[in-house]
C-alpha cells in the first residue's frame, strides 16, 4: 500500500466545474472501527451541482473533496473490526468524500456489493437505489395495479425508481425531455414531457381519477400540482428542489418550506398524505436502526439487478482526473442515468 498515493477532488469554494482541484496525499490508514476502501467506482449526483453553488441543504464549509456515495475493496481494516472484510467489496454512503482514490468509513456503515455485480454497476444504486426502494416502499408503500407518477425519469434516482416500480407491477407516467421518451417508453413508462405544455394537464387526461403517489425533487410552486394531483388516498414524496439551484439567498429555505406545505397538507382533513423524504432521516439519533434500514434496503435493490428486475444504468464513465467534465455533463440535461467515476 506505501507505494500507492492518494488523489482527491477538491471543492475550493463555489466555482464552475473548472475550478475543481485535484489533491495529491499520503493514503490514510484505518483508525479503530474503520475500514479503507479502495475506491473503484464514485459518481456525480445532484447534491454536487448543488454544492458547487453552495446550495446543497447541510453541506460543509468549503473546502471539502465531495463525493456522494462510493463502491471498493477494503484494503485495511482499523482496531476492533472483523478482518475477514480485507478484500471484500462494498458500497458506501457518504454524502461528501467519495471523489477520492482512498477513503475511510465506518465498518458499520459499509454494505457488501453481491459476486457479478461490477463495481460501476452497483455504483448507479447506492444513493439512488437507497432513495428509489426506501420512497416507494417504505413511504408510499405501492401496490402492484397502482399508477404513479415520477419527475425526472431519467434522472440517476429517477430511473431506478421507474424500473423498481414497473418491477413491482405499478403503472408508471414519467416526466424527462423528449430525447428519452423512447427509452421510456421501451420500459414500460408513459413519457411526458416536462419542458413542453401544461404537464398537470396532461397527467389529469392519463389518469382523470388522480394518480396513487407522486414522487417530486422539483419542489418550488409545483409541488402544489404534484399534491392537486393525487388519487384519494395518494401520497406525496417529495424530496428535493431541483428548481431552486440557481437560486440566491438561504439554501435552507427552499427545504424549509416543502417542510411547512408537508406539514399542513398532513394537518388538514383530506385523505391524503404527504412526506419528505430525506436519505439521512435518523443518521444522527437512531444509527443502529438506520444502519441496518440501509443496509437491508441496498441489499433487496442489488438482489433486484441480480434477478434482472432493472438494470444498471451508466450514463457515462469517466476517470476522477475528469471530474470536471462529468460535471458539466451531469448539468447538460441530456443524461438517462447516473455518471460514473472511476479512479
Ligand atoms: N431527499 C433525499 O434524501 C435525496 C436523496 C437523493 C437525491 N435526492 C434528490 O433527487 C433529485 C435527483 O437527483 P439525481 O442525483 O438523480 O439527479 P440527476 O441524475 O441529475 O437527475 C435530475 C433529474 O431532474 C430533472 N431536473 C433537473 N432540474 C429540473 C427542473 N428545474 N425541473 C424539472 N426537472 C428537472 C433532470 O431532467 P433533465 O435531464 O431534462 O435536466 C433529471 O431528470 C435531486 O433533486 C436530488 O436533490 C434527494
Amino acid at each position: 500500500m506505501s507505494a500507492e498515493e492518494l488523489v482527491e477532488v477538491v471543492l475550493p469554494g463555489k466555482v464552475e466545474p473548472e475550478g475543481l482541484r485535484i489533491r495529491h496525499g499520503e493514503v490514510p490508514v484505518a483508525g479503530p472501527g474503520q475500514v479503507l476502501i479502495r475506491m473503484e467506482a464514485t459518481g456525480v449526483s445532484f447534491a454536487e451541482q448543488q454544492m458547487r453553488r453552495g446550495r446543497y441543504y447541510d453541506q460543509p464549509a468549503f473546502p471539502f473533496v465531495p463525493g456522494y456515495d462510493l463502491v471498493g475493496t477494503v484494503v485495511d481494516t482499523g482496531a476492533g473490526v472483523e478482518p475477514g472484510l480485507a478484500g471484500v467489496r462494498v458500497a458506501a454512503l457518504v454524502k461528501v468524500g467519495g471523489w477520492a482514490s482512498h477513503v475511510l468509513v465506518d465498518a458499520a456503515d459499509v454494505v457488501p456489493v453481491p459476486d457479478g455485480i461490477g463495481a460501476a454497476q452497483a455504483e448507479t444504486l447506492v444513493v439512488n437505489g437507497i432513495t428509489a426502494w426506501q420512497m416507494l416502499h417504505r413511504k408510499a408503500r405501492v401496490r402492484a395495479g397502482q399508477t404513479i407518477l415520477v419527475h425526472g425519469a431519467n434522472g440517476g434516482v429517477g430511473s431506478v425508481l421507474v424500473q423498481l416500480a414497473r418491477a413491482a407491477g405499478v403503472h408508471v407516467i414519467g416526466t424527462a425531455a423528449a430525447r428519452h421518451h423512447d427509452a421510456l417508453r421501451a420500459e414500460g413508462v408513459v413519457p411526458v414531457d416536462y419542458r413542453a405544455g401544461d404537464v398537470p394537464a396532461r397527467v389529469r387526461e392519463l389518469a382523470p381519477g388522480g394518480v396513487d403517489a407522486v414522487f417530486d425533487h422539483i419542489g418550488g410552486r409545483g409541488i402544489v400540482d404534484s399534491w392537486r394531483l393525487l388519487a384519494p388516498g395518494g401520497t406525496l414524496v417529495s424530496y428535493g428542489s431541483a428548481s431552486t439551484r440557481d437560486d440566491e439567498g438561504s439554501k435552507q429555505w427552499p427545504v424549509l418550506k416543502l417542510l411547512g406545505r408537508v406539514w399542513l397538507w398532513n394537518a388538514l382533513p383530506n385523505g391524503r398524505r404527504a412526506y419528505f423524504y430525506n436519505a439521512w432521516a435518523g443518521h444522527a439519533l437512531a444509527k443502529d436502526r438506520f444502519r441496518a434500514r440501509l443496509r437491508a434496503d441496498l441489499t433487496q435493490v442489488f438482489a433486484a439487478l441480480q434477478r434482472g428486475d432493472i438494470t444498471a444504468r451508466i450514463a457515462a464513465q469517466l476517470p476522477l482526473a475528469r471530474v470536471a467534465d462529468a460535471l458539466r455533463l451531469a448539468e447538460s440535461g441530456t443524461v438517462a442515468g447516473k455518471i460514473v467515476l472511476t479512479p
